[in-house]
């Protein structure tokens, strides 16, 4: 059975950034707050020339480049996103269309669990021998529906994309355990409504008819912390590992107190695990996929080392899996 092995990665964040300070004249708000109680200090938002597909698209050609690949060589390209370009064309697609090649193209939705879910997804396809190199992309605009007079919301998240290449291994590289769970009762805790569920009695709640992220925080934070320790150390157990085993963990990138929890409950050092949400906020689907790339390019990733994502986010579901990082086995 090949393994899938992570040979590439890239990130793709828009230029404009959107600080504390910035937040601070926009709503009542202060960076102390924004800081003590989430971890962020500033984020990317996307600009009139931004996209999901050019977030998505620039993010998976440097993935290919890092691997040494072109377009032609993937096979099969999966993208996690709740903010796809259309509703119709599939994200992957609309990523093929501007990076080339004739791969396989399809979306999986799973909010910010999305990248680990995509992974898993793409992983069984080079398991099962179906299909050699696959380039999975998590990217996400969620700013577009931020409603940004609600200073709840409107202080957390930021736009970005993460992509990996996977290539199929003779050595147990890449994904080894995945640990998936969802609780579609407690959905209305984190939703953006769909453009027909908001007619016509939601018309005068939204009455521009844009739709707006809705979330009850203390909610979220409650059930993050609940799965996100819980889902990760499943993940290691089922990679027949233990926690002494494991060198890094790469968490979503959503509150910096959910962080510490998991890092708490995995009895981790703080350099073991990897935090950039002070620069980019919470990016949903872009989110790991963006940490292990820094984490990949400050040289914190070593060949044969055990590596856990763990995610949480609108569903409400969950998604961890234990990487082994590295290329060994790569034959062609
Ligand atoms: N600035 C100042 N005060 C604020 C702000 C703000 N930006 N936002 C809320 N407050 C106030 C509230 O009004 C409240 O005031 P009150 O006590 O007078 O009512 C007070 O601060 C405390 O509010 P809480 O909601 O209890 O604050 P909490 O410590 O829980 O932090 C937060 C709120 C940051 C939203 C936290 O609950 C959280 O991070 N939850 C998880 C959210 C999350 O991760 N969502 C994304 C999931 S991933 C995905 O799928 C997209």
């Amino acid at each position: 059975m090949p393994y899938a092995a992570i040979t590439g990665w890239g990130i793709s964040v828009p230029d404009r950034v959107l600080t504390n300070q910035d937040l601070e004249r926009m709503v009542e708000t202060s960076d102390e707050w924004i800081v003590s109680r989430t971890g962020i200090r500033e984020r990317r938002i996307v600009g009139t020339h931004d996209s999901t597909t050019s977030l998505a698209a620039e993010a998976a050609k440097r993935a290919i480049e890092k691997a040494g690949r072109t377009a032609d060589d993937i096979d099969l390209i999966v993208v996690a996103t709740a903010t796809p370009d259309d509703f119709l064309v599939s994200q992957a697609c609309l990523v093929q269309a501007e990076i080339g090649g004739s791969a396989a193209a399809f979306d999986v939705g799973a909010a910010c669990a999305g990248f680990v879910t995509a992974l898993s997804v793409a992983t069984q396809f080079v398991n099962g021998g179906i299909y050699k190199r696959a380039l999975v992309i998590g990217v996400d605009t969620l700013t577009r529906y931020i409603d940004y007079t609600d200073r709840s919301t409107c202080i957390l998240f930021g736009d970005g994309a993460g992509a990996v290449v996977l290539e199929a291994s003779s050595e147990p590289r890449g994904l080894l355990s995945t640990e998936l769970g969802a609780d579609g009762a407690g959905h209305r805790h984190l939703y953006v409504p769909g453009p027909f569920q908001m007619v016509p009695e939601s018309a005068d709640i939204f009455p521009d008819t844009r739709p707006h992220l809705q979330m009850n925080g203390r909610e979220v934070f409650r059930f993050a912390v609940q799965v996100m320790g819980d889902a990760a150390l499943k993940s290691i157990e089922k990679a027949g590992l233990t926690l002494e085993d494991v060198d890094m963990l790469i968490p979503h990138q959503a509150n910096a107190r959910i962080i510490s929890a998991a890092q708490r409950q995995l009895q981790l050092p703080e350099d073991k695990v990897w935090v950039n949400l002070d620069r980019y906020g919470n990016t949903s689907a872009g989110s790991v996929p963006i940490a292990m790339a820094e984490a990949a390019e400050a040289g914190a990733l070593k060949e044969g080392d055990n590596v856990v994502l763990v995610a949480f986010g609108a569903g409400l579901a969950w998604a961890a899996g234990l990487v082994r990082w590295g290329t060994a086995g790569i034959t062609e």
